[in-house]
């Protein structure tokens, strides 16, 4: 193997280039609002994020006002927006990261057979002049410029080396060479690498990336791989969503890089105890559950369930622990808290599950924890944070869920009656439905009609057990299509539904402003 395109001071310096809010943000479902994206991009640059693709500016209005308020507001990152070869695409990319301390454009076109003659139905030569014409474009506005071969791994070498070392000579300071269909295997992406690298003459002048899809389970194999190959850059998400099976998850490769620094001898910028938040932030913002078995961040990731392995651990954690729970942000302890805790203790847990609230917030999360703790008897870590993010979203709510009484069972049609704060004012509506959160929404839309339409509703289990949190999730489409999502936690997952739907309504009703048009939560007035 070559050496790779590094100086010796840094060679085994790996950049992390996420890539959650553009190819994760594009796989169905996942969708985020406005505000979750600058919440996750700000998290993602705490966390020593290198790179942040922030989305694909020409998709959509609301692709670009994200873009451009990522580039303003991220302190360290290089901020990147992708586009396609065309010239509009360029422009808008370079325009949404212009006022980002280290602006990156990301151009990408397909460079196989398959997606030459059929997607963009060309000859190579054609591509090969594409590929000279958007990365000059690029590069007259702003220095660093990524290409991407896309579907690489499915095209011919010598096409390949021929567009790899045009795109350098254009100005390209990143070389791309995606798997995009999660078609290759660890062997043959390495290799890859390698070829290109040495018989491109001008391959030293880039640093060359992988982007892996996880259509064959090989995704992370492959990304360790192609940096085996000499590659520097990682194109990952957290959680590894992305199109169908997903991206690598960032999670892992760091990890992998970590506790394998035998084998793998690079280095990344990752502060590891903040992937374990990194992962529920991304997984609350898209409502994607992570699951339950998904290495490093899953919720088994550090359980040990059977007796031989507890009697293993308790000797000796070596014995079934590769990693150390604390070094990805997970606490050892997870059943601390219950009923007799004090403010203290209680403040310092939230500490521990790194929350920094102020003193209204961390008083009004602890008045809930308490009544919380009176009707359950263990509380866990999940229930702390299931309480503590409600408790952030909805401290300015002008609508409050108050009381809430459902009849259920086989004898339909079910019914809720709801008691809501409406403005300081109480408003109580009882109605049918097609099963209880059915009627408790339809109670909602009476007392406060709305053409909002429900996109998404979920619910999950926080913690095991009977007596769980359940943890709701509703995310809204507004008149103007504009979505927003609402989570809510109670043990009773009634309420819960209830408290998600109206944070839900409560932010539509933030975004557009009290006075405008149809922007009102109209309250309904006469009891039912
Ligand atoms: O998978 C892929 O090829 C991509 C490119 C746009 C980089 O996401
Ligand atoms: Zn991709």
């Amino acid at each position: 193997m070559s050496s790779p395109n590094f100086s010796s001071s840094d060679k085994n310096r790996v950049l992390i280039f996420d890539t959650t809010l553009r190819d994760g943000e594009q796989c169905p479902g996942a969708t985020m609002t406005f505000e979750e994206k600058l919440e996750v991009a700000d998290f993602l640059d705490e966390m020593g994020v290198d790179i942040i693709e922030a989305g694909f500016p020409i998709a959509s209005d609301g692709d670009f006002e994200a873009v451009t308020a990522i580039a303003k507001r991220i302190k360290n990152a290089t901020v990147c927006g992708l586009s396609r070869a065309g010239a509009k695409d360029i422009d808008r990319a370079g325009e949404a990261v212009k006022h980002a301390k280290r602006p990156r454009i990301h151009t990408f076109i397909s460079t196989s057979p398959v997606h030459m003659k059929y997607k963009l139905q060309k000859e190579p030569d054609a591509v090969l002049q594409m590929v000279i014409d958007q990365v000059t474009r690029a590069r007259n506005l702003v220095a660093d410029v990524e290409w991407s071969a896309e579907d690489a791994t499915r095209t011919d070498h010598d096409f390949l080396c021929r567009t790899v070392e045009a795109a350098i000579k254009a100005g390209a300071t990143t070389i791309n060479l995606p798997d995009t269909v999660g078609y290759s295997t660890p062997d043959e992406y390495r290799a890859m690498f390698e070829m290109v690298r040495n018989r491109v003459p001008n391959a030293d002048k880039a640093i060359f990336s992988v982007h892996c899809h996880n259509d064959l389970g090989m995704a992370v194999a492959n990304t360790i791989a192609g940096l085996m190959g000499g590659a520097r850059q990682i194109e990952c998400t957290i959680n590894g969503i992305g199109e169908r099976a997903g991206n690598a998850a960032l999670e892992e490769i760091v990890m992998a890089i970590k506790t394998r620094n035998d084998v793998f001898p690079f280095e990344t910028g990752i502060e590891t105890t903040m992937l374990n938040r990194a992962s529920k932030l991304v997984s609350a913002a898209t409502s994607f559950p992570v699951q339950y078995n998904k290495a490093i961040v899953g919720r088994n990731a550090f359980a040990h369930e059977s007796g031989i392995h507890q009697d293993g651990m308790l000797k000796n954690n070596q014995t079934y622990e590769i990693m150390l729970p604390e070094s990805v942000g997970v606490s050892k302890t997870s059943l601390v808290m219950g009923k007799h805790s004090g403010r203290n203790a209680f403040k310092d847990k939230l500490k521990g599950l790194g929350y920094d609230l102020g003193e209204n917030q961390l008083e009004d999360a602890f008045v809930r924890f308490k009544a919380l703790a009176d009707r359950k008897k263990h509380i866990y870590d999940e229930d702390i944070e299931a309480l503590v993010d409600e408790n952030i979203a909805t401290r300015e709510d002008r609508v409050k869920v108050l009381n809430l009484l459902v009849v259920a069972g086989t004898n339909g049609p079910q019914s809720a009656v709801l008691t809501l704060d409406i403005d300081g004012q109480h408003h109580t509506r009882q109605s049918t439905g097609n099963g209880p959160v059915d009627a408790t929404f339809n109670a909602i839309q009476a007392m406060i009609p709305h053409a909002a339409k429900l996109e998404l509703y979920q619910v999950h289990a926080v913690t095991e057990g009977t007596d769980a949190q359940a943890e709701v999730s509703v995310r809204l489409a507004g008149e103007d299509g504009r979505l927003v999502t609402g989570r809510a936690a109670d043990p009773d997952t009634m309420v819960a539904s209830a408290k998600a739907y109206i944070v839900a309504l409560n932010k539509l009703t933030a975004h557009r402003g009290v006075t405008g048009e149809g922007a009102r939560l109209h309250a309904h007035h006469g009891a039912a």
